[in-house]
């Protein structure tokens, strides 16, 4: 596609992806002249960190388009939405939020609405779309997001729907811009996709196959975070401690949090998510030694029974974690352990949930997300027979969720009185004469302060557990 002025666009990323953004910035000051405004735009984000990232990266380029963040979805004049497809419930709620769109939509009939993310990745999520949801102007997927201001371009000189999903990984394209939600915090991408084929799980196939960044660039991102005023780093990966799996010379997962760690100014790192069947002592060893390495690890369980276990392909049993998980206690008393657990499996009897309960029990785990079992087209455990009325499921998700709070919140007890280092987020929701922050075990205290701290660490004493957070006073 060539421009009015007969540029041909560079054939190599990111250079091509600049020249558009520049394009995209000239055609979009031509519409905001004729619709006699400025134009502004939304970004609605559904899913986990992995989306989160993502959409800083399209805000950075839809900002550097000339375009104002507009707080409203409804006012907005570009929409963007990065799906999540996790779970049915997920899917359901988008569709629902873009109905309602669809209604009010007829009231700026110039608005342009993306939409991107994992599921645009099932081709029967993109038809439903089409068919069904004629508001949106631009369709793709996970692995081409970067490409955001060439199909903007597209849309704009065509006039037309445009849509470009692709069913595999291409290059991994850097150095395209990003603007973070929060200026003291950021996550930075060390791999991408997954490759452990969890039986109930779409991840692999709407995310693609795992690839491991080049350590020497995620480095050089967290150098250029610190310069610019992040202290806290999350390393994000679907399975962080195969890191470097398959690559020739590439360091190991604990190798590289301690290349981070010698990035001046990244006062904290944080990492998520980590398969029980990988977490090496390697790894422990390293969190013994680091001053910056939070104390917290995501470790998702997802089933107690080792029969379920095999059943979803995780590659470890009841006791291998149980044993896994008193070595974190043993070795890192400090850290919290959090988890997901998923209820109403195929086949799952009771027996399978006294299972899990009993490993909640022994854990104690920090803190848990519990998921009702979803069926995911495609993947092996949605043709599985054996699924549980709805009722069992609501009767063992309720003994399961008992069980997680019940532990969380004598876990959380335990700080009382503690002298504790709190990075600063913001002003609280429910009262604006407090701050609240997170701890490095990443437990929320509020305590009085004014927004001058935001972004700052401090030591706090924790002075009352509120179940699942604290009160403090700063020190
Ligand atoms: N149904 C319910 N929960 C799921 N998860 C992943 N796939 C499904 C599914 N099909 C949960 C797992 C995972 C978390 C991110 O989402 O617990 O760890
Ligand atoms: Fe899904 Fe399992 Fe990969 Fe996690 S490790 S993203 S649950 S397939």
């Amino acid at each position: 596609m060539k421009d009015q002025t007969n540029r041909i666009p560079p054939a190599t990323e990111p250079e091509r992806q600049y020249y558009y953004i520049d394009l995209a910035s000239g055609l979009l000051k031509e519409r905001a002249g004729r619709l006699n405004h400025s134009l502004t735009f939304h970004v609605t984000t559904f899913g986990c960190q992995m989306n989160a990232k993502d959409s800083e990266k399209m805000y950075g380029i839809m900002d550097r388009m000339g375009l104002t963040y507009c707080e409203e979805e409804k006012d907005a004049d570009i929409v963007l939405f990065n799906t999540c497809t996790i779970r049915d419930n997920a899917n359901q709620k988008f569709y629902g939020h873009l109905g309602s769109l669809n209604d009010k939509n007829h009231r700026n009939p110039g608005r342009i609405v993306m939409v991107c993310g994992c599921m645009m990745q099932e081709p029967e999520c993109v038809k439903r779309i089409i068919e069904g949801y004629r508001i949106v102007n631009i369709i793709f997927g996970t692995h081409n997001i970067y490409k955001l201001a060439e199909l903007m371009c597209e849309h704009l000189m065509s006039g037309r729907f445009v849509s470009d999903v692709w069913d595999r990984p291409g290059e991994i394209v850097e150095d395209i811009p990003s603007r973070l939600k929060y200026p003291f915090k950021a996550g930075v991408n060390i791999m991408y996709g997954c490759n452990n084929y969890c039986t109930y799980c779409i991840v692999p196939y709407v995310r693609g196959p795992e690839r491991s960044r080049n350590a020497k660039d995620v480095i050089c991102e967290c150098e250029k975070l610190a310069s610019e005023g992040v202290k806290e780093v999350m390393l994000l990966g679907q399975n962080v401690n195969s890191y470097g799996n398959g690559i020739k010379d590439c360091i190991t997962f604990p190798e590289l949090l301690k290349e981070v760690e010698r990035v001046e100014g990244i006062e904290r790192i944080r990492f998520m998510t980590s398969h029980p069947k990988d977490l090496s002592d390697d790894l422990i060893n390293v969190m013994k030694g680091s001053s910056k390495i939070c104390r917290h690890i995501h470790l998702p369980l997802q089933s107690g029974s080792s029969r379920i276990l095999k059943a979803m392909n995780r590659r470890y049993t009841k006791e291998q974690y149980l044993e896994l998980a008193k070595k974190i206690r043993d070795e890192l008393p400090q850290t919290s352990i959090t988890t997901d657990i998923i209820v109403g499996f195929p086949g799952e009897t009771s027996e399978d949930i006294d299972d899990t309960i009993d490993v909640i029990k022994q854990v104690s785990f920090d803190g848990a997300f519990t998921f009702v079992y979803s069926p995911r087209t495609g993947t092996p455990a949605a043709s599985m027979p054996g699924r549980p009325s709805g009722e069992w499921i609501k009767h063992e998700f309720d003994r399961v969720l008992t069980a997680v709070q019940e532990e969380s919140r004598k876990r959380a007890g335990l700080f009382t009185g503690s002298i504790q280092d709190v990075l600063v987020e913001g002003i609280s929701e429910q009262d604006p004469s407090l701050v609240s922050g997170r701890m490095s075990n990443n437990l929320i205290v509020h305590f009085p302060a004014d927004a001058s701290l935001i972004g700052k660490i401090c030591d706090v004493k924790l002075i009352d557990c509120r179940g699942f957070y604290y009160i403090g006073e700063r020190l």
